[in-house]
This record gives C-alpha cells, structure tokens and sequence, in this order.
C-alpha cells in the first residue's frame, strides 16, 4: 500500500534534514585517507592546458562529476532539482534524480520533469528507482518513468539497511537479480546499480557480471549513512532506534568497494560515492579506477542555498581536480589512470 501525500512528503523531509546533520556522516571511514597521491616536482605541462573531460557511455562529457541521486516527488524537491539541473547544465556535470517511486503510483508527480526540463534542456539526467520496486515492477512502467524526464540511463538503488530500519520500509530484495537482468535486457538505455552508501562485497560485484549492467555505483561507507538516518526517524526507546547505533558503522568503504570492483575487471564501468569531499578525493577515486564520482550531501547543502552557491562548490571541485592532475603530472584524466601516481598513506 502507498503511503499518502502527506506522510511521504514528511519523510522525504526528514531524510533532508537528517542528511545535513553531522551524527549521520560517517565521516573518516571512506578509506580516502589512507590514499596519497604522488607529488610531482616537475608536471612537464601548464595548468591551463589540464583537461578534466570524460567518458561517459563512450560519449564525452565536460567533467567525471555527478550530482547524485537525492530527491523527487514533493513540492520543496522541485525546486530542489531545478536549481541542481541548472548548475549541471552549466558546468557539464551529470545528475541523478531521486528516487521515481511515487511516479509509479501517481501520474502527476511527472509534471516536476517537465518544469525542470523547460529549465535545463540540455542536462543530462539519470533516473532513479529502488530494487525492491523495481521486483515488482514491469520494464515498461520503468522505461515510463525514464522517458517522463528524457533520462540518458536510469539508476536502480540498493538500499538493504535502511529498508530494514524504516519503519514504512520495504526489506523484500528475493528476485534482485532476475529482475536486473530482465530491465537490462528489456530497456534501451543503460542500466546503473548503485548502493546509497554501505558500498558492494566482492561477492556481489561479482554476481552483477555478466547481467548486462553499464555501471555499478559502489556508493560506499564514508559520508552520509542511511541507518544513521532512520534510526534517528524512530522514538529512542524503539526497536528500529536501538538497532540504528548498532548498526551506525555498518558498510564497505568507499575506497575498499573501489579496489574490490577494479580487482574483478568486471564487464560493466565503475562509478563511486559515499564521502567524497573534495575535488581531490575524487582524483584519489578516478585514480584507482572509477569513471564517475558523485557527490550527495555537499550538493543538497549548497541547493538548499540556491544556485550560485551550487555553481560555487562545483567550480572548487573542477579546480581541485585539476590541481591534483598537475601535481601528479597528468594532463587528463586517462594519463591519471594509465599511470601509478598513488600510494597508501603512510
Ligand atoms: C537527502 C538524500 C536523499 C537521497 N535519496 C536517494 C534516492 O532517492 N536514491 C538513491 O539512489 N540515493 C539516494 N541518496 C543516496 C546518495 O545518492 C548517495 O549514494 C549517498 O548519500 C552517499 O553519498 P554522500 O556521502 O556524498 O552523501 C540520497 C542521499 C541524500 C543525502
């Protein structure tokens, strides 16, 4: 059964105010500290020449950035998403949206789409709906809510903890992988896995093989974490509540995800997030291989804010990238990659 406007609304609040708050950052566990890049004395190049441009999809993309999935579905969201369109728009980064889920109930809630799409035309954007949805859904239903915004791929999210500790949550996952290897073979465009940060085992990369998945978005253990999140949605005498501080360190690291999905060499590109905070903890990320880095909380932060202030943070994560392609001498983002330039911390 759907929960009504009201209470849906209430929660997608929560979950914004709860995100910005620091007892839900699981900050320092990102593993991006132990990860140095290697100073170069002499760069051989000139900062103006740095090019920061990407693949995405064997298309060329102004920047590896995505602003990643974060909400949908209610009245302060679209202006939320407007303002996040439009600075994507500008400076060439990707976006999520957030979850389609009330799409799937609700025709109207399209209509935030086209508002944004007036907006920013030319963005590119990513749909976005949960697994266990996704179970019970027809591809046809999925391919809708990817059409509603002109989505270049449509990103499912795994979310198992939090599922668990919501009290309106939806723990059924039997069938995920059938059900991935259904939408991607019966949807045009490509399909995105990601978690929403507690990040992927070996193990489970390693069953997304072979399914004709285009990426996996290890979101990891680092940044914001949603059993922190729901915990603290619950009356502190409460089962959920309890469970939320056992569970508040629960989840695979960013970096640890990472090197785990570089190890496979899998068949589909590798994408990461949770607790990137910097245009220099994403180089580390590119650096070990990832293809798209994507930045959640510091993006709603500054939204919050308005536009300039997004337009702001992004221009600092370009510079910072840009600063690390130097100072490592590489003239790009391929030369990062093709070479050793990192190390553990010592
Ligand atoms: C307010 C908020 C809402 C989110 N909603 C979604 C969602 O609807 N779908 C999704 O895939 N991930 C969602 N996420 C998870 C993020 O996309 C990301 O995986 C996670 O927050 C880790 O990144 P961060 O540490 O940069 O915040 C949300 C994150 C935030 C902060």
């Amino acid at each position: 059964m759907i929960e009504n406007t009201q209470q849906f609304t209430q929660r997608k609040q929560e979950h914004i105010r709860l995100a910005l708050d620091d007892s839900t950052q699981a900050n320092g566990f990102s593993g991006l500290d132990s990860i140095q890049l290697i100073h170069e004395a002499i760069p051989d190049l000139d900062f103006s020449k740095v090019d920061i441009s990407s693949q995405l999809f064997n298309q060329s993309i102004a920047t590896p950035f995505l602003v990643s999935s974060m909400t949908a579905g209610h009245d302060a969201a679209v202006k939320i998403n407007e303002t996040l369109a439009i600075a994507c728009q500008q400076r060439g980064w990707l976006m999520g949206v957030g979850s389609q889920r009330r799409q799937l109930f609700e025709n109207e809630a399209a209509k935030e789409w086209q508002a944004i799409r007036k907006l920013a035309p030319q963005a590119k954007l990513l749909g976005n709906i949960g697994l266990t949805q996704l179970i019970l859904t027809p591809s046809a239903q999925i391919q809708r809510l990817a059409d509603s915004l002109a989505a270049e791929a449509m990103i499912v999210h795994t979310n198992p903890l939090q599922e668990v500790l919501q009290a309106e949550g939806t723990p059924h996952f039997k069938g995920s992988y059938q059900a991935i290897e259904r939408l991607c073979r019966e949807l045009p465009i490509p399909i995105i896995i990601k978690e929403t940060g507690c990040g992927f085992s070996k193990q489970t990369l390693l069953r997304l093989n072979n399914l004709g998945v285009s990426a996996v978005d290890i979101s990891g253990f680092g940044g914001t974490h949603w059993g922190r999140i729901e915990g603290l949605r619950n009356e502190p005498q409460s089962q959920r509540f309890k469970a939320a501080q056992v569970f508040k360190n629960w989840g695979i690291s960013t970096v640890q995800s990472l090197l785990d999905a570089v190890s496979l060499t899998p068949d589909y590109a590798i994408w990461a997030s949770g607790g990137v905070r910097s245009g220099l903890d994403a180089a580390k990320l590119l650096a070990l291989g990832a293809q798209v880095i994507g930045f959640a909380k510091p993006m709603m932060e500054s939204a919050l804010q308005g536009i300039e202030a997004v337009l702001k943070q992004m221009e600092l994560y370009e510079f910072e990238l840009k600063t690390a392609l130097f100072c490592t001498g590489c003239k790009d983002i391929a030369t990062l990659q093709e070479n050793i330039v990192w190390q553990p911390s010592k």
